[in-house]
């Protein structure tokens, strides 16, 4: 996905534009470039292909200045990361740029059209299409909004888009359909837009965010903001709650490790006001549907993507242990394309940090289509998929930069913990039970703020396999969906293959990739499947694989069987990934920067993916 910023008051429009592009950098860095609207509403664009830094020393020497422009940091969705497909994109005699995040669907129809009428194409991209539509498209004295409205009533597919001319100056048009958009409401006259909140909070708290089909208009005197076939709408202006220090590394070197260090936090945050020590149980304001319909639900289906997907499994060992509801994890992509069993009884619960992730909110829309009740687990307030779903769980984690995700998962599996114990105590869990779990979730930012200290000795550990060329992850139980998550953080952070597996299963096929160089992390904490594991760890010793156990502290079986351990303080199984994976996001990071690689924006990568 894609970063688009705009801006339109009395300041100098450049700096605004490439600070908000540094806020928003995370969801895209093949490209950046910006478009400001100079003396008489002259469009003067600059685009270079890499990161913002790049775009940042050509100001240097050719600096733009203008109250009114645009800005966008690209992931190359049609056409490669080369300076030519970088937006803005310019209409053919110049006087309209564009921006644009998402997919146009009937780019290639339209841009046949288009040639046809004699256009000439500048680059690969889909964007493009649009503002050439816009250009033809300008009716007889209309305005700008006239135009983009006019062409986007030809457009099919997924954008949030933003656009100015020289021909209506001193003025910004943004639309948005299927792609995050949102307008920062300042004071003395000034109005920004976002692809989300990080790109204004420097500049203002108030936020709208648009709604799929809404377009509007930005000047120095105000917005106005409307609907495709409805015409002029109100939106709601809401108040952002985290502030510019959030989005700031806070003196770490990295978002990813600071975002690892803010876990005792976000898990305070997540549990905060839910938890009911004298009923065992938990309170969730969020969950609107009564008792009744609730427990009328036969079966839950949860739905997400990457890592969201592996603490969706957690959730389904929990709910079917704890709730002993029948629970299924799909991945979204799939979900949305197969014919699901879903129906008024089930209950489909999406996991999202970002609210925003294409695949997920389509599986959303298919699940509400099929007639299912949705609950959200989502961390960014106002997403997209925050808004769609019936009613849902926030993770109070609050933005989360580095693309690896790694708070937000701890924070999910804790949310996924308070709903089955909410569900649970409900249906059978006693309430010895239901206190026992709260008991532990109350422990949890403490454990893992123990876990925390031992960050040097896993520097240390990732200096011995730093080299080494694969990587596998083994658990059980609730340890597998750990070893998937181990996995992928190290590959997406260190770009060393990885591949997570069941530990039982490795004896039917994988254990012939074992030998002295191939270090094997063990998941091995003190739950219900421990011995299972031990022998799982004697069969993969056997063939001399470098074993790296995470157990429980004082577990000594092991001592003699395995080449490094990490430990972790004991606590609920069903809460042992919450502490199990700390110490492998550590591992990843540190392997990572050891390697050189770009912990916050690895190669290829975008923090959330909102086209499919
Ligand atoms: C996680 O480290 C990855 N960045 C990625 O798998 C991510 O979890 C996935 O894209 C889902 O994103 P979401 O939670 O914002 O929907």
């Amino acid at each position: 996905m894609c970063g688009i910023v705009g801006y339109v008051g009395p300041k100098n429009a450049t700096p605004i534009l490439v600070e908000g592009l540094r806020r928003l950098e995370y969801r895209g860095y093949d490209s950046a470039g910006l478009t400001v609207l100079g003396k008489d509403g002259a469009v003067q664009t600059l685009r270079r292909a890499g990161k913002l830094k790049e775009l940042e020393s050509a100001l240097k020497s050719e600096a733009l200045t203008g109250r009114c422009g645009i800005g966008h940091t690209r992931w190359a969705t049609h056409g490669p990361p080369t300076q030519g497909n970088a937006h803005p994109h310019l209409s053919a005699d110049g006087s309209i740029a564009l921006v644009h995040n998402g997919i146009i669907e009937n780019a290639s129809t339209l841009r046949k059209k288009l040639l046809e009428e004699g256009v000439e194409f500048q680059s690969d991209t889909d964007t493009e299409v649009v503002v050439h539509l816009i250009d033809h498209l300008w009716p007889q004295d209309g305005s700008l909004e006239d135009a983009v409205v006019a062409a986007l009533e030809q457009v099919i597919g997924a954008y949030g888009i933003a656009v100015v001319s020289s021909r209506d100056p001193e003025k910004i048009v943004v639309a948005r359909q299927g792609s995050p958009l949102l307008l920062g409401v300042g004071s003395n006259g000034e109005f920004l837009v976002g692809s989300d909140a990080a790109a204004v909070v420097a500049h203002t708290r108030e936020v709208v965010y648009l709604n799929d089909g809404d377009y509007a208009v930005l000047t120095p005197e105000g917005y106005r903001t409307y609907h495709l076939r409805q015409g002029p709408v109100q939106r709601q202006v809401h108040q952002v709650t985290w502030d510019l220090a959030a989005i700031e590394k806070g003196g770490f070197e990295h978002f990813m490790l600071k975002e690892i260090f803010e876990q005792p936090r976000t898990l305070e945050d997540v549990t905060r006001g839910r938890l009911l020590e004298e009923e065992g149980s938990a309170r969730l304001g969020g969950i609107t549907l009564d008792d009744r319909e609730l427990l009328s639900m036969e079966r839950i289906v949860i739905t997400a993507c990457g890592t969201s997907w592996h603490s969706a499994l957690i959730g389904e060992y929990m709910l079917e242990e704890l709730a002993r509801i029948p629970t299924k994890v799909e991945y979204a992509s799939e979900f949305r394309y197969k014919n699901p069993v879903v129906d008024d009884k089930t209950l489909v619960i999406v996991v999202s940090q970002s609210g925003e992730t294409a695949d997920t909110l389509a599986a959303l829309r298919e699940a509400k289509r099929r007639g299912a009740r949705v609950m959200g687990i989502v961390n960014v307030v106002g997403s997209t998929i925050a808004r769609e779903t019936d009613f849902g769980v926030y993770l109070h984690a609050g933005p989360e930069i580095g693309v690896a995700s790694t708070k937000a998962f701890t924070s999910q599996v804790a949310a996924l913990a308070l709903f089955t114990l909410y569900l649970a105590r409900r249906r059978n869990l006693s309430i010895l039970e239901g206190r026992k779990l709260v008991k532990a979730l109350q422990a949890l930012p403490g454990q893992v703020a123990e876990i925390l200290k031992h960050n040097d000795e896993i520097r240390e550990l990732a200096r011995r396999y730093q080299e080494a060329p694969n990587f596998l992850y083994l658990g059980r139980g609730y340890q597998f969906p750990v070893a998937l998550e181990g996995a992928l953080k190290l590959k997406e952070v260190s770009y060393i293959h990885a591949e997570g597996y069941p530990a039982a299963e490795m004896k039917h096929g994988p254990i012939a990739l074992i030998d002295e160089n191939m270090p094997v992390v063990v998941l091995a904490p003190h739950d219900g499947v421990y011995h299972k594991i031990i022998s799982n760890i004697e069969e993969v010793k056997a063939r001399d694989g470098q074993i790296i156990a995470v157990i429980n502290e004082g577990s000594d079986e092991l001592d003699g069987k395995v080449d490094h351990f990490l430990q972790v303080p004991e606590t609920h199984p069903a809460l042992l990934p919450i502490l199990t994976s700390v110490p492998l996001q550590l591992l990843a990071y540190h392997i990572a920067v050891l390697r050189g690689a770009d912990v916050d924006q690895p190669r290829n990568l975008a923090k959330s993916v909102t086209v499919e």
